[in-house]
């Protein structure tokens, strides 16, 4: 093991906020959000879930960030290191341990969702969506779902243009995809907005989005909205705490936060603002489950008048997002095995996605071979997830939330004020005092409260 940082740094602040709102806006805001939202009965499931944003994810944020900055390493080595730096046990390492295997899992099934939209991509772009009604498209998705040997290879794909861009490294890689791709993705959806606003039905949209129904609010929401937003901001298994790793002193770690946050639910918003009203316009249910963007949109695309290039423009977003995601998932991973003696980058990063994608093929064959596998059978409530829904839920509603949960009681308690000042880079003054009471009782205890109501539910 060397000593001192191995690690390149961000070449600037612009590229960092690229990367980390690249690793932020992803699956998660285009895919996950609308499915999850439309689930959990829309306004009801926004409330908690801009709630959970700014009172947990925020500070746990502003957490990962410091924790990766004070150690210039890995998750692992990171807590290791700044809990050894504060007189505390090493042992901390297992908190970015946990992360490790949240990665593993998390890349493995969201690179098979990845390889579905390079698969709906080229389809809509051959014009071989177009034309269907709603029963052709569950069709058309469930015949995807049934082939395994093609969605392997979409999903080996995606996984090796991941791994191809780690492999470049911090400038060379990460930054420039985010850099490039970021500013599209963003002319993409306001592009999909303006058409859904105008074709779609946008007042049923509004409705269903911002006017909750507190009756709606049970625990099984508290749950997913949480899940969703450790999920959607990255957190949890050591991403952010990584890119923190590659930053210098001299940027605002608040105010990048503010940045992400903001840039993150915004997309979210806009997203569910591009799909609900063409899903409410085309008589589409909004609970249509993990299908809802991939069986819904093509239906209405192959309605409205230029839907081969709204459509196409669509996936391309969605792949867009999803790979400056998928990076962050991989590389903290990578960098953690980079610290050890001799190792090199790019074959670290060849191995790491070589053994996920064979992971991955679990949630593949749960939608054909393996089809009579439910992991979560054990739960009646969740009894019918299949192989991939079910590392989605795990992963996200309870491994994330548990090493958010480490990050915000280890930079909350373990780092002593100086430190924490230091890299808030403030006075102290409101800023340090509303973060610390956020990062050491609020977002612990809500962490907590929610998974009890959950497992109590
Ligand atoms: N936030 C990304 C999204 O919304 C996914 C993601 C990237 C992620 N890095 C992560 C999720 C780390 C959890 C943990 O699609």
């Amino acid at each position: 093991m060397q000593t001192g940082s191995v690690h390149e740094h961000w070449s600037s602040r612009g590229g960092f906020i690229m990367a980390a709102v690249g690793s932020a806006v992803g699956l998660g805001n285009i895919w996950r959000f609308p499915y999850v939202a439309g689930e959990s009965g829309g306004g009801a499931f926004m409330l908690v879930y801009l709630g959970a944003i700014l009172l947990v994810g925020a500070p746990i944020l502003i957490a990962e960030l410091m924790i990766g900055r004070r150690g210039q390493m890995s998750p692992i080595n990171s807590y290791r290191k700044v809990a050894e730096d504060h007189g505390y046990s090493p042992g901390w390492k297992w908190a970015g341990a946990l992360g490790m295997l949240t990665a593993v899992i998390i890349l493995s099934f969201y690179s098979v969702i990845g390889g579905w939209a390079l698969t709906f991509l080229f389809e809509t772009l051959s014009g071989s969506l177009s034309g269907m009604d709603a029963a052709a498209s569950s069709e058309h998705f469930d015949d995807m779902l049934s082939k395994p040997v093609s969605m392997a290879i979409w999903h080996f794909v995606f996984m090796a243009v991941t791994v191809w861009v780690v492999a470049r490294g911090i400038k060379g890689g990460i930054e420039k995809a985010a850099t490039l791709l970021m500013p599209a993705l963003f002319v993409l959806l306001l592009v999909i907005v303006g058409y859904a606003v105008f074709a779609g039905d946008f007042g049923r949209a509004m409705a269903f989005l911002f006017m909750p129904d507190f009756s709606k609010i049970t625990g099984e929401v508290l749950v997913n909205a949480l899940g969703q937003a450790f999920f959607t901001l990255s957190l949890g298994m050591g991403a952010m705490l990584t890119y923190g790793a590659y930053l210098s002193r001299d940027i605002s770690i608040p105010r990048a936060a503010g940045i992400i946050v903001g840039a993150d639910s915004l997309v979210a918003i806009l997203a569910g603002v591009a799909i609900f009203p063409i899903v409410f316009a085309s008589g589409l249910e909004p609970s249509a489950g993990p299908g809802l963007v991939f069986i819904t949109l093509p239906i209405a695309f192959a309605s409205m008048p230029g839907g081969v290039i709204v459509g196409s423009l669509f996936f391309a977003l969605l792949l867009f997002a999803a790979i400056t995601s998928s990076i962050s998932i991989l590389e903290p991973l990578v960098s953690w095995l980079e610290e050890h003696k001799g190792v090199q980058r790019a074959k670290v990063a060849v191995i790491s996605g070589a053994g996920i994608w064979a992971v991955g093929l679990l949630s593949v064959l749960g939608y054909n071979e393996l089809s009579h596998v439910h992991p979560l059978a054990f739960v009646e409530s969740l009894a019918d997830k299949d192989i991939l829904d079910s590392f989605d839920y795990v992963s996200a509603n309870l491994f994330l939330p548990l090493g958010g949960m480490a990050a915000a009681l280890f930079a909350g308690w373990i780092m002593s004020r100086d430190t924490v000042l230091e890299e808030l880079g403030v006075e102290e003054g409101w800023l340090f005092h509303i973060w610390r009471i956020l990062a050491r009782f609020v977002a612990p205890a809500a962490v907590a409260w929610v998974l009890y109501e959950s497992i109590g539910g």
